[in-house]
């Protein structure tokens, strides 16, 4: 575990270019490795999730290189197959996740592993619609934790599934196995996820269709092929939100975030700062953002479907005056870490007084990130943690926080983008 002590800064300035968006940097990887022909991904991300899938797509046949900068993907004539050895998922739930419902429809034995953290996660939301869908998936224990086995089959059975908890992982899982389903299959969400699977299927040539109902969403996926694309995967939101509530909470600070996916499910966080009052704005696609007075607000899960934002919107909510609630936020639990306890022990670590109930918790803000404690902490395993730390620690008084090199599973350059503005 490499510890890692994060100095306030006293001024920031400059142009942050986050990385390619890590879900379409999977879905990129997994359709061109589906496809025939020879796909190009521009922009991928290069962080050790998206490398996970790149490796365990070549392990099932497609053929992946990188010229230029650019990723080549070739998928085999006659599609993908079986891999003797385990295919590695690291610390990446969306490979684990996808994956599973690509496997399922390959017939034979796949074996799919994760590290510490991918071990706890719940696969029994994935494994449920593709047995219904006729594969044989077994895990351990009621959660199905990995190391998972999945027995594929074709074709699977076309289904229509409601899903349970907003995931936009497992509307794809359902989504990719049904591009091998013997008739059209059906998934509905309420609230509406990220459609990166659903647009780029359609990208790609697959007939699907989707119809929003009030706060909720149909998709419906006919089988077929994916065909060979040119893709450019946008800038990640989701890292984007890091430097946005930097901007927004350092006494001294003026930052341009380049270009990013404006998808309205992924910026649900470009909301909540500007209703805490937050300085920020668009202009051409790039988020401009600089010091701000923050207020207390009440957020919901819905705004921020995969409440992947929810740690550093934390951070800002103990920078803000009032009370911040954040409501239903208790998929928070099953992340790469309890997010729920992490969110609430930074907040505290800040100095603010913070408390629970259910899936509710709330931050009674200190009013400005001067008034931050310097502090230590240990996060293990969970990117989106460190980087909420750190920038706590980077607009208040400094930190040391343990684990810091998980940030290398979505945003290897995290640091360095992080002291190019000081
Ligand atoms: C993702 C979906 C979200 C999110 C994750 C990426 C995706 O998870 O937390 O970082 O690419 O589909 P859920 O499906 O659990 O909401």
């Amino acid at each position: 575990m490499t510890t890692r002590e994060v100095l306030a800064a006293a001024r920031l300035r400059g142009v942050v270019r986050v990385p390619g968006d890590k879900s379409a940097s999977h879905r990129a990887l997994m359709l061109s490795a589906l496809a025939r022909g020879t796909s190009h991904i521009e922009g991928l991300s290069r962080g050790e999730d998206v490398a996970a899938t790149t490796q365990i797509m070549a392990q099932l046949g497609a053929s992946v290189d990188t010229r230029d900068g650019v990723v080549v993907v070739e998928g085999p004539r006659r599609g993908l197959r079986t891999s003797s050895e385990v295919l590695e998922c690291a610390n990446s739930g969306t490979t684990m996740r996808l994956l599973a419902g690509i496997v399922a429809g390959i017939p034979g034995e796949h074996r799919l592993v994760g590290d510490a953290s991918l071990s706890r996660r719940p696969m029994d939301r994935v494994a449920r619609p593709l047995r219904l869908m006729g594969a044989q998936v077994t895990g351990r224990g009621d959660a199905m934790t990995a190391p998972l086995t999945v027995l594929g089959a074709r074709p699977l059975r076309a289904i229509s599934y409601d899903v349970p908890i907003a995931s936009a992982q497992v509307k794809s899982a359902i989504l990719f196995a049904g591009l091998v389903g013997d008739g059209a299959t059906s998934v509905r969400e309420d609230p509406r996820t990220r459609s990166t699977t659903e647009d780029m299927m359609r990208r790609c040539g697959i007939h699907l269709t989707s119809v929003e109902t009030a706060t909720g969403r149909e998709v419906v996926v006919s089988p077929g092929r994916p065909t060979s694309q040119h893709w450019r995967v946008p800038g990640d939101p989701s890292q984007a939100a890091f430097f946005a509530v930097l901007g927004a909470i350092h006494r001294d600070a003026v930052i341009e975030i380049e270009p990013i996916d404006t998808a309205p499910e992924r910026i649900g966080f470009v909301g909540v700062l500007e209703r805490m009052g937050a300085d920020i704005a668009w202009h051409d696609g790039s988020l401009h953002v600089a010091s701000s007075s923050l207020v207390g607000t009440e957020i919901l899960a819905a705004e921020i479907p995969s409440v992947d934002e929810v740690p550093v919107l934390t951070v800002a909510a103990a920078a803000a005056t009032g009370v911040s609630t954040f409501r239903n936020v208790g998929e928070l639990r099953v992340k790469e870490s309890d997010r729920f306890s992490g969110s609430i022990a930074l907040a505290t670590a800040l100095g603010c007084k913070t408390w629970s109930d259910g899936d509710d918790f709330f931050v009674l803000g200190l009013g400005t990130a001067a008034a931050f404690a310097s502090f230590s902490l240990d996060v293990e395993l969970d990117h989106r943690m460190v980087m909420a730390a750190a920038i706590a620690a980077s607009a208040g008084r400094g930190g040391v926080i343990g684990g810091a090199d998980s940030v290398s599973s979505s945003y290897p350059a995290f640091f360095d983008d992080l002291a190019s503005l000081q």
